[in-house]
């Protein structure tokens, strides 16, 4: 049952809620984490009333040092929200009154929970994003190190999982890094785009005391108050289209988490995981499985539902809030304390896992993936590439029939499959020839690799001082 005396409203109702309403209305057991960003708005709102002359300068003096004393309780866990308390906002003022007595009722003047939760989830979501950017730059930070250790190690490059050419493992680890620069590109855009301080909107109209919007957006770090109360309120496209990074983040690391599972197999053998981010099995003593990156491939289903489920949410609300809104939080702590878990993981087992260069080395020309370096010889030769191709094709097909390799064809099969071959084709039938000979930007080749891998250094370092950014200044 709602605690009358603790409630936002009521006043006009002539009895208390039913507990099944209160049972399904309460958001405290998951809103309290907003707590010291709700704390933070108080203050900022505070001295916005006392600059109105709304507090003074005495009673704004008790209200700071309430407010701090509370953050310092919530912190220590000394106040903690009780299941009387609907919701973040009722649970502080309670805290609030308890110290301050009728003072304490002062500071709702002007300000609604709907710029209030909107704000603070604003807040909690700009400062949750850069520890989620961290942790992202930690596996780009361990998958770099090891593309730089395999700069020079050949694998077989696949696609649709057939050998297809060719490539440098270390090219094929950066192919991982990029994508999660791309992220945290996403990342700092849609901080950008989030950093719009709704406090000033009231429940949807504004308010007709003489607040100052752009003080309590500044105080809070936001870069400019919003420019329309009622879209305040209603507005979660922040909360959408953080889902929607963090689902692609998700996707990322599953199609890491695939590979590794692949890598690991016995039929690859590229890879061997570290004990330490290995698992066993409960029956079978030799087994040792690849779970964190499996698990990086599972929590990616939880990370999209959070995304649809916010959209679903949203999708046929009238202006301005209404209480489906209240559906936007689980999804968002979910995804941030998903990825939390996840990525010092992933980060943990990439880096200490061993690569297996001699087996990659031995797997890279399987599968005749040096056919297209015939092709090309061909090419350059002044064979039309759709002759090569043909050609080319003859040769892997006789190869087949003999089981053989297409450095083992002689002289006279070369010959007999095309006027234009001749035995210096040899020469380029070997995957360092292949490899080297990639030379153009942003290919496999050691050397362009190299340069991408001083690129994605560069680019790493530049994300570390925002990771570490103070969202709400004190
Ligand atoms: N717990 C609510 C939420 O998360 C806070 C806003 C409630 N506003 C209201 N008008 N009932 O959305």
């Amino acid at each position: 049952m709602t605690n009358e005396k603790t409630s936002l409203w009521g006043g006009r109702f002539a009895g208390g809620p039913a507990d099944a309403l209160a049972r399904l209305s309460v958001s405290v057991q998951f809103d309290w984490r907003l707590a010291p960003y709700d704390i933070a708005g108080s203050r900022a709102h505070a001295r916005v009333l006392a600059a109105a002359g709304l507090l003074d300068p005495d009673e704004l003096g008790q209200m700071l040092a309430a407010l701090d004393d509370l953050e310092a309780a919530c912190a220590s866990g000394e106040f903690r929200p009780t299941i009387d308390d609907e919701d973040v906002h009722t649970a502080l003022e309670r805290g609030l009154l308890e110290r301050l007595g009728a003072l304490g009722g002062k500071l709702r003047a002007g300000r609604s929970r709907n710029d209030q939760v909107a704000t603070d989830l604003r807040l909690y979501m700009r400062d949750h994003a850069r520890g989620v950017a961290q942790a992202v730059v930690e596996l780009a930070d361990a998958l770099t190190e090891q593309a730089a250790n395999n700069v020079n190690t050949a694998a077989p490059g696949m696609t649709h999982v057939q050998h297809a050419q060719p490539v440098t493992f270390g090219h094929w680890l950066l192919a991982h890094v990029q994508p999660l620069l791309r992220d945290l590109d996403r990342l700092r855009d849609w901080d950008a785009r989030t950093a719009i301080s709704p406090l000033g909107s009231g429940a949807l109209a504004g308010s007709s005391l003489p607040l100052d919007p752009a003080a309590v957006a500044k105080e809070l770090g936001f870069t400019a108050p919003a420019p329309n109360s009622m879209d305040a309120v209603a507005d979660r496209d922040f909360v959408a289209e953080f889902l929607f990074i963090t689902s692609l983040i998700g996707v990322h690391l599953s199609r890491l988490g695939e590979e590794v599972v692949l890598w690991t197999s016995t039929e690859f053998g590229w890879v061997e995981l570290d004990d330490a981010f290995a698992t066993g099995s409960s029956i079978m003593p030799q087994k040792k499985n690849a779970d964190i990156a499996e698990l990086a491939r599972g929590k990616s289903g939880r990370l999209i539902g959070g995304l649809v489920t916010v959209l679903t949410m949203l999708k046929g609300l009238p202006l301005t809030y209404d209480r489906d809104m209240q559906e936007d939080k689980e999804p968002v702590f979910d995804a941030i304390e998903t990825l939390e878990l996840l990525l010092p993981a992933l980060a943990g087992m990439i880096s200490t896992m061993t690569v297996r260069v001699d087996r990659l080395t031995a797997a890279a020309p399987v599968g005749f993936s040096l056919a297209t370096e015939v092709a090309d010889w061909l090419v350059r030769k002044g064979v039309p590439f759709r002759d090569a191709h043909e050609i080319t094709g003859k040769l892997v097909a006789l190869c087949s029939v003999r089981e053989c390799e297409l450095e083992d064809l002689t002289d006279d099969d070369l010959k007999t499959v095309s006027e234009h071959l001749d035995p210096s084709v040899r020469q380029i039938l070997t995957v360092e020839s292949a490899l080297a000979a990639r030379t153009t930007p942003g290919s496999t080749g050691p050397g362009p690799v190299a340069e991408q891998l001083a690129q994605v250094q560069h680019h790493l370092d530049t994300w570390r001082s925002w990771a570490v950014e103070k969202v709400v200044p004190r």
